[in-house]
């Protein structure tokens, strides 16, 4: 991501903002990974859920790419933007930026590509709402 991109992706809304605890620190003094992708998960699910008016359900993760590694004190913000809308599906583009030493800095850390599937009462596929379409069209 270029300077002018992390700039631009700043001004946004994040879905998500978390402050990683001890906990989630793996031998390296990292965050896990696995922290990671939950976070997006969860972001992505929220903005799915607003994209899809309902219920959602990830169906595919994507070129995720581990640019930085996250440390302790940063704080972590998961921006969401909506790449594209299918006929039941919406693919995010998520990206996870670090914010460190008080916010001095952003450190993008990680993205990857989302894709959620709009769920009926049964579970099954449903059709994104029109209006969705228009409103979020990437
Ligand atoms: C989501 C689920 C209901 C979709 O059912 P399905 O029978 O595969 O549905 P379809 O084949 O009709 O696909 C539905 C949409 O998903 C998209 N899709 C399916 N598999 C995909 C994949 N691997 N990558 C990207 N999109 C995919 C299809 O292109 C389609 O999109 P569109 O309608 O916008 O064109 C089903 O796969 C499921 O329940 N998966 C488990 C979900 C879950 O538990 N997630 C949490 C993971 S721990």
């Amino acid at each position: 991501m270029s300077e002018e991109e992390l700039n631009e992706l700043i001004k946004l809304q994040p879905v998500l903002r978390v402050a990683p605890q001890p906990r989630d620190l793996n031998n390296n003094g990292h965050i896990f990974g696995g922290w990671v992708l939950s976070q997006m998960d969860i972001a992505g699910g929220i903005m799915a859920a607003r994209v899809a008016q309902g219920s959602t359900a990830t169906v595919a993760i994507e070129a995720m790419s581990f640019l930085a590694p996250i440390l302790t004190r940063d704080i972590v913000s998961v921006y969401a933007q909506v790449e594209r809308i299918g006929n039941t599906s919406v693919s995010l583009r998520i990206d996870v930026v670090a914010e460190r030493n008080r916010g001095e800095d952003h450190v993008p850390v990680t993205s990857g590509l989302l894709t959620f599937v709009a769920l009926d009462g049964n579970h099954r596929p449903r059709q994104i709402p029109a209006e969705s379409k228009a409103k979020y069209k990437a």
